[in-house]
């Protein structure tokens, strides 16, 4: 019978109600406990989930763990990892999982000495729509693909969210906070970046917060780049342009359209696992596409909406633990998340400088997941 992986929670915020909620769909899974820096935070998860709520550091000594979840802050992420490889258990972060190309180095090396994984969100491109669009490039019905575009651009998170200061200092902007899915998106479906360009702005150097709560009214400094535009040229030869803005009222482009000699798709918000996929073939003529049978694809939350979605976040997680004993590279792995972080901040630096950046990491695409393999991971 395959091993059951005790999990750790540390961080019991707003994303980790879906942690809590989603990781019982799959095999090898058991949370067990929950740790916050605020103990009223882990008590109300912990309550809220039948899990054990803990002090951080009684959390990384719990001898019942295997493998620890980093929801805290992206700025923590990268300290609370190493805490969690230093004590011997296999860590999986929210996205960004480092701010730079040397902690994640740092943290690569910590864990190979000590024969543990790490991996990272996100794990939305593992959903039925995006693996579809794989598997509609790879069949080579479109051809090679040459270029492409992909656009993850609004006006900006403080009329929504009641504390929105991080968003827009050092370690976040729409690069690093919602990058993520565009980049690792790309890497998926057409293997790693050689080089890229980019030029950056910010259209004001202070945000008004307007949604209600505790800040409304008050403006918060902008630290960051917030409009990013740049290219990204593949190992494969593609060349992708990426524009990435919370400066933008309206727009009219699609997330990501990709090019190929032979037709062209249209591949649905990977900020979600679900989706409609439109193709055209190469006169140009264009189809919806049907969904396959996925079960990442199947609508499982907000089902009395209008729109319901697919959501199975937790999914990176158990595929890197089945990878264990299944001897394979984890989908959500180091390699792949650390050539993202490298593709993301080396646009901010190509905006700084000006220059054509040639980058340092590669990796491999991480393995397709097909619907048997889905389904290998739920109970
Ligand atoms: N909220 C979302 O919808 C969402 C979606 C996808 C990904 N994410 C990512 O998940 C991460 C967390 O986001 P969130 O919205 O849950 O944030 P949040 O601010 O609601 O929660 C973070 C929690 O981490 C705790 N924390 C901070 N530092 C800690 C430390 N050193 N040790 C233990 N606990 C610590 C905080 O007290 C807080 O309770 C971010 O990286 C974010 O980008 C969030």
């Amino acid at each position: 019978m395959a091993k059951t992986y005790g999990v750790g929670i540390m961080g019991a915020g707003n994303i980790s109600a879906a942690y809590l909620r989603l990781a019982p769909l799959f095999k090898g899974l058991e949370v067990r406990a929950v740790a916050d820096i605020i103990p009223a935070a882990a008590q109300k998860r912990a309550e809220e989930f039948g899990v054990v709520a803990q002090t951080p550091d009684a959390l990384l000594k719990n001898s019942e763990l295997d493998v620890i979840v980093n929801l805290t802050i992206p700025s923590t992420h990268y300290s609370v990892s190493m805490d969690i490889v230093s004590a011997g258990k296999h860590a999986y972060s929210e996205k960004p999982f480092v701010l730079s190309l040397e902690e994640g180095t740092a943290l690569k090396k910590a864990a190979a000495e000590r024969n543990l994984k790490v991996g990272s969100a996100p794990d939305t491109f593992l959903g039925g729509a995006h693996q579809q669009a794989r598997q509609i490039i790879d069949s080579g019905q479109l051809g090679k693909i040459m270029s492409g575009t992909t656009h993850v651009m609004s006006r900006g998170m403080e009329h929504w969210h009641p504390n929105p200061d991080f968003f827009f200092q050092v370690g976040a902007g729409p690069i690093l906070d919602l990058g993520p899915y565009y980049v690792t998106e790309l890497i998926h479906l057409l293997g790693p970046v050689r080089r890229l360009s980019a030029f950056t702005n910010m259209a004001r150097t202070e945000r008004e917060v307007t949604a209600e709560g505790p800040y409304k009214g008050s403006f918060v400094k902008v630290g960051t780049p917030t409009t990013i535009h740049g290219v990204l040229e593949f190992v494969s030869g593609a060349i992708v342009t990426i524009g990435a803005s919370w400066d933008v009222a309206a727009h009219g482009h699609h997330n990501i359209e990709l090019y190929g000699t032979d037709g062209s798709i249209f591949v649905p918000d990977p900020n979600f696992f679900g989706g409609e996929i439109t193709t055209a073939d190469i006169a140009g003529e264009r189809s919806t596409v049907t969904p396959w049978d996925h079960p990442f694809g199947v609508a499982n939350q907000d089902l009395d909406k209008p729109t319901p979605r697919a959501n199975y976040r937790t999914a990176g997680l158990a595929d890197m633990m089945a990878s264990i004993d299944g001897g394979y590279a984890a989908r959500c792995g180091l390699d792949v998340a650390l050539h993202a972080v490298d593709v993301m901040t080396s646009l901010l630096k190509a905006g700084e400088s000006g220059q054509v950046l040639t980058l340092s990491t590669t990796c491999e695409r991480p393995m397709a997941l097909s619907p048997a393999d889905a389904q290998a991971l739920l109970k």
